[in-house]
Formats: structure tokens, sequence, C-alpha cells
């Protein structure tokens, strides 16, 4: 078993580089299936989702050669199957990009249910909506998503969603890009990863308008041909170190950052009383004073995002006074309160909102991360409290962080990874 010990209150002093963002580039990978060609795709974060969906698309024939640490060149001319493995596909949330992908190349597709953090219900309606208004049939059945274009093509249409899907929307982009006809997506997502799919695309010689805005125009064309492409930063990574900033305090300059992305995160800690200057690529983050409350409620981008609303959470419980959080996005993001609790926080959940009495000190405790960005959350309440924090479960954290030990051990931070023998594996020795 692997866990973070952290010895808290520490403040963090230096630099951190910020890595290719997770969910861009677990769109665009499956993507170059598309492409008939090598895709050369830069700044690939390091982190085990990135490395699954590789995985997938190696399984499915694709020819996937490592450049360098960040950089991998991506053929996918020779894949012949339309039918994903099923453990592969069930360890994370993107795999449902197959499904848009494979239609889009195949006209058929055969992909396992996504996986992915338990958030309570993930419907994926609003993808298949869009691939049945496409030409397409869908079933369920025997484990699988099957999914067959009737004439053998997808066909260009108006996709209306009923609710704004960063999924759906880059799902029905990957299966419209090689369709006949024009493809209209209304009520789209707008995150910086639906562009960054968008501009993938169009450097392979796709035609797509709008993305950015809540409609996106894709004109089908014949053939995407290869090229070369590096994946934006990760708005919620450089999120994760400002609010770790937040809670250690000190000051960070956190680089290779796209300082528009990070706008509705800077609102909230500059009213909370963190400074944050703006840089070209860089945001200096810096923390003095005692932190205070504030009032958040969880949007689509330009919103503020789910996936920070657990690390948010975790420096409104040392921010004096009493906080409102609410989340517009997700049924169930609240599972990790009761290991704050441990750690002495007070926070009191009623469905979608959550209440947050500031408290002067949390205290080190053995907690688990139950999942991706909970488990972050809890690094940064571990930086902040006093004494010593355990956390279990880390390789939810490993799923969309690249060497998170490593970058805050960088600017002072006291944690470790620390390998003990499996609980279980010793019980039954005994
Ligand atoms: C993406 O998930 C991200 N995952 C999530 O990040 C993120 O929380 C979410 O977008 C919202 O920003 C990836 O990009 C791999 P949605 P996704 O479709 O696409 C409802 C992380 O920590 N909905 O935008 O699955 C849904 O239930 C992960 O990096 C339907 O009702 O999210 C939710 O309430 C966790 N029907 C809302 O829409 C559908 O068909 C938004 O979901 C699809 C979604």
């Amino acid at each position: 078993m692997t866990k973070y010990v952290i010895h808290g209150g520490k403040p963090l002093f230096g630099e951190i580089e910020i890595s290719g963002a997770k969910n861009a580039a677990v769109a665009i990978i499956p993507a170059a299936l598309l492409v008939d060609g090598v895709c050369r795709i830069e700044n690939i974060p390091q982190i085990s989702d990135v490395t699954s969906i590789l995985n997938i698309l190696q399984e499915l024939g694709a020819d996937v050669r490592t450049v360098n640490r960040t950089t991998v060149d991506v053929d996918c001319s020779h894949v012949r199957n339309a039918k994903v493995p099923e453990e592969l596909a069930r360890k994370i949330r993107a795999s449902y990009y197959l499904i848009g992908a494979l239609l889009g190349r195949f006209g058929c597709a055969e992909v396992p249910p996504p996986g992915g953090c338990d958030f309570g219900g993930r419907p994926i309606d609003q993808h298949i909506k869009g691939f049945v208004a496409m030409g397409a049939d869908v079933e369920v059945g025997g484990g699988y998503i099957h999914a067959k274009a009737k004439s053998g093509r997808m066909q260009g249409t108006q996709v209306y969603l009923d609710i704004v899907s960063v999924g759906a929307t880059m799902n029905i982009m990957l299966a419209a890009v090689l369709a006949e006809g024009m493809t209209i997506i209304e009520n789209a997502a707008k995150e910086p990863h639906v562009v960054d799919l968008a501009n993938f695309l169009n450097s392979m010689g796709a035609d797509i308008m709008g993305a950015g805005t809540d409609v996106i125009k894709i004109r089908g064309v014949a053939r995407l041909t290869g090229g070369t492409y590096s994946i934006i930063p990760d708005q919620i990574e450089a999120g994760t170190y400002m609010a770790a900033v937040a809670a250690a305090g000190g000051e960070v300059l956190i680089r290779n950052v796209i300082p528009k992305h990070l706008e509705c995160i800077t609102a909230k800690l500059l009213e909370m009383g963190v400074e944050v200057e703006e840089r070209d690529d860089a945001v200096l983050v810096r923390r003095c004073a005692p932190l205070t409350r504030t009032n958040i409620k969880t949007l689509p981008y330009p919103g503020f995002p789910t996936d920070m609303q657990p690390q948010i959470a975790a420096i409104l419980c040392i921010a004096a006074g009493t906080s409102v959080l609410t989340e517009g996005v997700w049924d169930n993001r609240y599972r990790y309160v009761d290991e704050f609790r441990r750690m002495g926080a007070q926070v009191q959940v009623d469905g979608k909102i959550a209440v947050i009495e500031g408290v002067k000190q949390l205290t080190g405790a053995r907690i688990r991360a139950c999942d991706l960005r909970a488990g972050a959350a809890m690094v940064i309440a571990g930086l902040a409290a006093h004494g010593v924090t355990e956390i279990g479960c880390v390789h939810h954290i490993e799923r969309g962080y690249e060497d998170i030990v490593r970058k805050l051990s960088g600017v002072g931070a006291d944690v470790r990874v620390v390998v003990t023998p499996d609980e279980e594996k010793q019980a039954q020795v005994g």
C-alpha cells in the first residue's frame, strides 16, 4: 500500500511547473484514431489515466512511440479493431471518447461503460442522443455499448444538449469530424479542453468553428492527416497548487499556465485574502494574512470548476467565518467531508450545499483519498494541518497529478511517499 505522509505547517516558497491538461490529453489521444498518419502529441502529463488510454490504443493496434518524457507519436493508420477491452476501459472515465472516435473512424464501436470517480449517477444519455441523431443505432448489453452508423458513416445534424456536458460535447465533436455534412452542437460546453480538442483536430485538417462558445459547427471532411500538437497546461492542477499555497502560506510562482483559464479560481482566492499576480504564462501566489470566508457555486466554464470544489473546501475549512459551498454540477461530490471532519473541520452537508465553519487549525489524521480531486484536497488539508497527516488510497491522486510529491517537496513541503506491505496480505499472512 502506498500512502503520503505529510508534516503540516510549513509555508511554501519557490516555483512549480504545471503539466499538460489531463482532461484534454484523455480526449486528444483517442482523437488520434481519426487521423491517417502520425500524430506527435507534446506536453502529455505523466499520469495513470494517460497510461490507461495509451494502453487501450495499443490494444486496438495503434503504434505508440515515446519520443521523450512529455511527447508521444501515435499512429493509428493500421488499427482495424473497433472493440475496446473491458478491463482497461473500466479504469477511466475518458474511455467514453472511444465511442465517438471509433464511430467517426469505422462507423461502429464496441466500448464498455466508462469508469472514473464516483459522484453518484454519471449518465451518458446526451452522448448517446447525439450519436443517434447522427444516424447511429446504440444498444447496451453484455457489458458493452454497441454503436453502429446505419448508413456506414455518421451523418451531420443539429444536436441540442439538454445539459451542458463536457464529455458529450467532445464525443459528438469526435463523431462529427469525418461525418457527412455539417454537425451543429447547441448548448455546448466551453471548457478550455473542449477548445483544445477542436484546435488539435483543426491542426490535423478538421473544420470546426465556434469551440469555446455554446454553438459549435463541425463540417465533416474526408480525411485528417498527421502533424504535431502541444496540449494546453492543466487548469485544475494549477488551481490545486494555488490552493496549496493559500493553505500553507508562503509565495510560489506557478509556471506554464494560461492565466485566463485560472480567472474563476483567482477571483475567489482574492476574495479570501490571497494575493495573486498574473504574468504572461505564470501566476505568483502569496498568502501572508489569515484567510477569510466566501461563498462559491460550481458551474460549467467560465464558472468556478467543480474539479476545484474539494480543494477550495479544504481552505475554506481554515478561513475565518462561515462559507457556503454549492455544487452545481454533480449530485454527490462531498464524500470526502467525513475525512476532513477527522482533521477537526466543521462542515455540514445538505444535498448539494456544504456549510463550512472555519476553524483556527486542522490537526493531522489518518485519512483516505476517495477520488482524484478529493485526494488532492486532502493533501492541501495536510499541508495546512498541525501534526502528521497520512493519506491512503493515493492511486486516485496519481490518476491525475504528475509528480505531486516531488512538486510540493520542491517548494518546501514535508511530504513523503511511504510504501508499506499490503494490509490485506499482512492479515492473511498473520
Ligand atoms: C468531465 O466529466 C471531467 N472528466 C470531470 O473531471 C469534470 O468534473 C466534468 O467534466 C465537469 O467539468 C473528464 O474530462 C474525463 P459532464 P464528464 O458530462 O464529461 C450530467 C476530474 O476530476 N450529464 O460535463 O463526465 C452529469 O451527470 C473529472 O478530472 C448528463 O446528465 O462530465 C453532470 O451532472 C471528474 N448526461 C453534468 O451533466 C450526460 O450524458 C456534467 O457532466 C452527460 C452528463
